[in-house]
């Protein structure tokens, strides 16, 4: 997928194995700025090792990842010399919202949502706090600023753990099934946040089981099996009119 436009993500034939198993086998694709992607595909087909090669969480065994000015890459074994200082420059291009919500237990709402730009961007507390305001305002958690994550209901607990990773100021977000583990009639809220972002031009790529968010909201469908990028394309196309068997099949069990 590539028009005019700039593409903020780049991945190129990239590869991760967990000893012999080979969890991505070359996957190559492209993501535009402002562009929200949907990936889908059955449990084990690698979907979180891809979106954690993309944030350096896990580190990829060979192909390149360029998001926006950092690239990594990984040729006969070998990572660039710099490669920490490529990984910081990653993580703070990426934000990153997982299914479990992984908010700090023993911080409050707002506190949560402070402590990165402080410690890692050197923000002043006051600054930060502005900016934590703000964000928890548009995610809906204004009145929810003392509480602690276990005082909130895990569609709230996702919009602050949105709020959070915006905070660092990401030039993209990425999210690993983000509505999993919530309550269905939660799951809108979160989804709705999503909608919100891509409105507003944030870059996306999302990992869910939500058809008709994916359907609806999505620029771009990628739909991989057992490691392999399968299937692209818009959700018109991809959902309506699938070119590969396991396409078809993937999507069947949907409906
Ligand atoms: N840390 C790890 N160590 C060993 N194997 C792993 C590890 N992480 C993932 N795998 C394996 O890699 C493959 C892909 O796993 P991955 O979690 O990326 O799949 P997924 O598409 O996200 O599945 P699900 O929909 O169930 O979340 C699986 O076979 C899995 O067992
Ligand atoms: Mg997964």
């Amino acid at each position: 997928m590539s028009s005019g436009q700039v593409d903020l993500i780049r991945v190129e034939d990239l590869r991760k194995a967990f000893g012999s198993a080979e969890a991505i086998k070359g996957v190559s694709f492209a993501v535009p700025e402002s562009a929200l992607v949907v990936i889908i595909g059955p449990s084990g087909c690698g979907k979180s090792t891809l979106l954690r090669c993309l944030n350096g969480l896990e580190l990829l065994d060979s192909g390149r990842v360029r998001i926006g000015g950092v690239t990594l890459e990984r040729h006969d074994g070998q990572f660039p010399r710099d490669l920490k200082t490529r990984l910081r420059g990653l993580r703070r291009e990426v934000g990153m919202v997982f299914q479990s919500f992984n908010l700090f237990p023993h911080m409050t709402v707002l506190e949560n949502v402070v402590k990165a730009p402080v410690a890692v961007k050197g923000m002043s507390r006051a600054q930060a706090e502005v900016v934590a305001r703000a964000l928890l305002a548009k995610v809906g958690l204004s009145d929810r600023l003392d509480y602690y994550p276990s005082q909130l209901s895990g569609g709230q607990q996702q919009r602050a753990a949105i709020a959070r990773a915006l905070a660092m100021s990401p030039e993209v977000m990425l999210y690993d099934e983000p509505t999993s583990s919530l309550d269905p009639t939660l799951v809108n809220e979160v989804l709705q946040i999503m909608r919100q972002l891509h409105d507003e031009g944030m870059t996306q790529v999302v990992v869910t089981h939500e058809m008709r968010f994916a359907r609806d909201v999505a620029d771009h469908i990628l739909f991989m099996h057992e490691g392999l990028l399968v299937e692209a394309g818009p959700p018109a196309a991809l959902f309506t009119a699938p070119r590969d068997p396991r396409t078809r099949d993937f999507l069947k069990s949907f409906l």
